[in-house]
């Protein structure tokens, strides 16, 4: 659990970055329209909660660094007995302080008429620019109603700058609270990856194993995938992101899955591709091998100190001489690497950043050059290959073969830690749980 004096460091750590003169303000996640009127379940932006912990639609959140009748300030709905009766709970405004350690708090409603008043006087406006067309257009209608008062004497803000690179750098390196829940968040999510495994036999369809891996999330209070289920078998795998999950699941056929839950604002991302029935066939077990291989090589290079590509660099380097070996390449593995020959079967990249969303924020270049991994970091690492079922260039038998191994991996001071090792992947491994 992320403690209110947790938030209360995020906020004051960050206000300590923008300074005095400066002012932030951060709006929450809108509600999206599913169908008609029925929404989406809602869930709160990830920098609106990592600073807040503020879980509702309607609000927009304020540091004024220095403020002295208060720094921190919440707009958001109002109570209101018969909206609460249909939709839900409200804090309102006293609630935003009362509950989330706001020091001051104004009903939405309101905020055109306070938030000028905010503004006024400060050189600097940090937002996310460029994000939320509506909200960077309301931005400009409160600073020109500052504008249109100058000869009061009023002074409106001059410079706008980019919230997001100051903020997503702090939610880049994880505390030890934010690794607790992630280390949960992958423990759900490789018992779930588990299940799956013990679960799968030929007949079933690839929705009946997102249900056995989701009913594991929903079982362990994780509230929702980090993202949509991919589960694929045969053919399927070899298509990176499909969610149509909906074929049968064939005898002889491997099955990719690639699902991670959300604990409390946490994501894990974990990728097992396993034969259907159990037993992976030579091919089947030649590529994975070969993942498998590349994957370790990744997991080894990504330690502090090492620049981010290197891991990405290892599974290439992994990747392409296997792949000669096994004469699905051919020449020398040099001049394929620099030619890029492997992106045929390799066209991703080996990982990303992870942590409240799945591909989570943190720059992955500074100053133009690729940054050194640091201890609190947590990244995913993901090597595949997919061998098209229409690639007339390989032999048959490798035709349609798709298997990617996916881990989380947090940078530790001493080297690294396996958030996901709970799920296993070595062939023996894999053969040995699905047939107990
Ligand atoms: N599940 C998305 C990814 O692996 O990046
Ligand atoms: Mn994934
Ligand atoms: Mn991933």
């Amino acid at each position: 659990m992320i403690t209110s004096k947790e938030f209360a460091r995020r906020r004051k750590d960050l206000m300590a970055m923008i300074g005095k003169n400066a002012i932030a303000i951060v709006p929450a996640a809108a509600e999206q329209t599913r169908s008609r009127d029925t929404l989406y379940p809602y869930r709160q932006s990830s920098d609106f909660h990592y600073l807040s912990g503020f879980p509702e639609p309607e609000a927009v959140l304020v540091l004024i660094p220095g403020r002295a009748k208060g720094q921190f300030i919440v707009f958001c709905r109002e109570r209101d007995r018969e909206r609460e009766t249909w939709d839900g709970y409200r804090a309102g405004p006293e609630g935003a302080c009362e509950q989330y350690g706001a020091d001051d708090a104004f009903p939405i409603a309101d905020i055109d008429d306070i938030l000028p008043g905010l503004l006024e006087g400060k050189s600097k406006v940090y937002s996310a620019l460029g994000k939320d067309k509506d909200f960077d257009q309301r931005l400009m209608e409160w600073v020109n109603s500052i504008r249109a008062k100058a000869r009061t004497g009023a002074v409106p803000p001059g410079e706008f700058v980019d919230l997001d690179h100051l903020l997503h750098e702090n939610r880049l390196f994880k505390k030890p609270a934010e690794l607790k829940l992630m280390r949960r968040a992958a423990k759900i999510s490789a018992e779930a990856h588990c299940r799956a495994m013990r679960a799968s036999k030929p007949g079933l369809n690839e929705y009946q194993l997102q249900a056995e891996i989701e009913h594991t999330f929903a079982m362990e209070g994780a509230s929702f995938p980090a993202y949509t289920s991919i589960v694929g078998g045969g053919d399927n795998a070899c298509i990176l992101h499909y969610v149509e999950n909906n074929q049968p699941l064939n005898d002889g056929d491997l099955v990719l899955i690639d699902a991670g839950c959300e604990y409390q604002y946490y994501a894990a991302d974990i990728t097992r591709t396993f034969p259907v029935n159990g037993r992976f066939s030579p091919a089947q077990k030649a590529i994975y091998e070969l993942v498998l291989k590349a994957q370790l090589a990744g997991i080894e290079a990504a330690r502090a100190g090492n620049h981010w590509d290197a891991p990405h660099q290892a599974t290439v380097e992994v990747i392409t001489a296997g792949l000669v070996k096994l004469g699905l390449l051919k020449g020398s593995v040099k001049k394929l690497i620099a030619a890029g020959a492997y992106s045929e079967f390799y066209m991703h990249r080996a990982g990303h950043w992870l942590g409240m969303d799945v591909h989570d924020v943190g720059d992955y270049k500074v100053d133009g050059e690729w940054r050194l991994l640091e201890a609190g970091m947590v990244m995913t690492i993901e090597p595949g290959i997919y061998i098209a079922p229409d690639c007339k260039k390989v032999a048959k038998k490798w035709r349609g073969i798709g298997v990617r191994i996916e881990d989380d991996v947090a940078i530790t001071r001493r080297g690294t830690e396996v958030l996901t090792a709970g799920v296993p992947k070595t062939v023996a491994e894999i053969e040995a749980l699905m047939a107990a």
